[in-house]
């Protein structure tokens, strides 16, 4: 019955260049559909996975250390940077592409992409472009925008990615009547996730021209990480390999750090008994501590430790669990994510002994085996059941996939541990005021850590709910404070900051309810919790 739905559908669209996309997406969905009827169990057995072997990842200092040759040109000229970009800026609160959205002096992710591109071509006299990979939800607000920038040294090409029915949760049917973009249907329909990115590609035809005109390879980033830049030595790596040997496939992964822990990840955990608990803030031989806030007020809570890595507080686990993480497996790396975890593994998989490494979804992929594999129906990406509720109040589930699933369908893939500054991702405006601040410098699209700090790690910013919205928080800071040597900043409540104010080291800022702290222009705040009616 899902088929004569579909099949509905479809009657209801008019033109014919419409009817061809919807009849591709229908297939598309219905092959998708059928593998999700037949999933039983995990896609995983536990038993069988393995530690990767030595060599499939390989720490970048090596790959960097064989140093650049001499026609960089050669190897650039075989590249084409695509960003995925089919999401919306509504965890930030903002409408429209997440890409549109100001990061830095104005410059939107879009424009630092197409900044850091068109250096590349002008220093070494190339013809990298840019593709993007858009969604229903993005393609018309992107396009308006890409106007801005005919004259620039970078071709751009779009495409489009898949636009797949919602469906009921119980019943499995499509929960939208028809294929109208306009008014009330538009909830009835999703982009299925990045790993749609190989079948609309090769869909859209783009991937067959780029191939035409000698293009062999393409660099897959996240558009909102700003540390995916274009690495040459990672290319030069990816295109010197002796036949026989080609490298398909490379997956950019780096060490959890401190950053990543969070407290009370599973189990009994503190927040049972404490309405805020920081990140660890601070971290000395054998100590950890927490800022809490109790009902007694807010205190530190310290504890000893063996060893933060060989944890004995059970309370600690690693989060970041999107970034999945790679394992061996039948003979081939595999990307494990969470949601592919047996419930009784969750902490074993969030612990950073087993797993050391995460995905950053910067992922350099063979167009020549993209068709292949395209060709022989050989992507088995495992399904990813997204559960939602509509604004009525109906749950659904969208099926998805990730784009570094397929590492396992890839000839000799290979994982590069790269250092951290590769994954800066803007996912909250927490993010947004780390990459605004001091604490980097722009040049040519590429955001530095500013030479002038010196602890080699990003502070922990954690801003509260009155925070969340790009323009709240934007009016909530009259300029971006100077951020060079502070290590942890929390912020809770009603909170504004004024011109020219400095953080240093820890500072907790907590305005109760019904309060409100206004930080005065040119304060200097070092090491202070500041809290409604107390001031320490
Ligand atoms: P996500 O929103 O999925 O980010 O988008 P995430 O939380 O980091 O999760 P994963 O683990 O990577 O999935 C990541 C990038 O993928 C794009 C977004 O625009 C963003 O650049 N994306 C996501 C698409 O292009 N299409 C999709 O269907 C989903």
């Amino acid at each position: 019955s899902m088929h004569t739905e579909l099949e509905k559908l479809l009657d209801t669209t008019t033109g014919e260049a419409e009817r061809e996309v919807s009849r591709k997406d229908f297939e598309g969905f219905k092959n998708l559909f059928h593998r999700f009827l037949q999933v039983k169990g995990p896609s995983v057995e536990w038993i069988k996975i393995q530690r990767p072997p030595e060599d499939s990842i390989q720490p970048f200092d090596k790959i960097a250390a064989r140093g650049l040759p001499d026609n960089v040109a050669d190897s650039l000229n075989k590249l084409v940077v695509v960003k995925l970009n089919g999401g919306l800026g509504t965890s930030m609160g903002c409408k429209g592409p997440k890409s549109l959205i100001s990061v830095r002096n104005e410059n939107t992710f879009l424009d630092l992409t197409v900044q850091q591109i068109e250096h590349l071509n002008k220093t070494y006299n190339t013809d990298v472009p840019l593709v993007l990979m858009n969604s229903f939800n993005t393609d018309e607000d992107t396009k308006k925008i890409l106007q801005k920038y005919t004259h620039h040294r970078v071709k751009i090409h779009t495409f489009n990615q898949s636009r797949y029915p919602r469906i009921n949760k119980e019943s499995l049917l499509p929960v939208s009547t028809n294929l109208s973009m306009n008014g009330q249907n538009t909830e009835g329909w999703y982009p299925p996730g990045h790993g749609d990115i190989y079948a609309s590609f090769y869909n859209s035809g783009l991937l067959d021209q780029l191939i035409v005109q000698g293009k062999e390879y393409i660099f897959v980033s996240n558009i909102d990480n700003l540390g995916a830049t274009v690495d040459l030595h990672i290319l030069h790596h990816l295109v010197s390999q002796p036949n026989g040997k080609r490298c398909e496939f490379i997956m950019e992964v780096t060490d959890k750090t401190r950053a990543d822990v969070k407290v009370c990840g599973g189990g009994p955990g503190l927040c049972r008994f404490f309405s805020y608990v920081s990140h660890i803030f601070c971290t000395q031989w054998c100590c950890i501590h927490y800022i809490c806030l109790g009902k007694q007020g807010m205190f530190v809570l310290s504890f000893k430790v063996n060893h933060l890595h060989t944890s004995n507080v059970s309370i600690i686990a690693y989060s970041n669990p999107q970034g999945g993480t790679l394992i061996q497996y039948d003979g081939k790396l595999r990307l494990l994510e969470i949601a592919q975890v047996p419930k009784a593994h969750v902490d074993e998989f969030k612990s950073v002994s087993k797993f050391k490494i995460f995905n950053t979804n910067n992922l350099w992929i063979s167009l020549a085996a993209i068709k292949r594999l395209q060709e022989q129906k050989a992507m088995d990406l495992e399904i990813i059941v997204n559960p939602k509720t509509l604004d009525g109040g109906q749950n659904v589930v969208q099926l998805e996939t990730a784009v570094g699933a397929a590492i396992k369908c890839f000839d000799n893939a290979l994982g590069i541990n790269v250092p951290r500054s590769r994954f800066l991702p803007v996912k909250t405006t927490s993010d947004l005021l780390l990459v605004m601040s001091n604490l980097y410098s722009l040049e040519a699209g590429s955001l530095t850590m500013s030479p002038k700090r010196e602890f080699p790690t990003t502070p922990h910013v954690k801003l509260g709910s009155s925070f969340t919205k790009v323009q709240e928080y934007v009016n909530r800071f009259e300029s971006i404070p100077d951020m060079l040597e502070l290590d942890h900043l929390t912020v809770s409540g009603d909170v504004t900051f004024g011109k020219n104010v400095s953080l240093k080291g820890t500072v907790i800022i907590i305005a109760n309810h019904g309060d409100r702290i206004d930080i005065p222009a040119g304060s200097m705040l070092e090491n202070k919790i500041v809290s409604g009616n107390l001031r320490i």
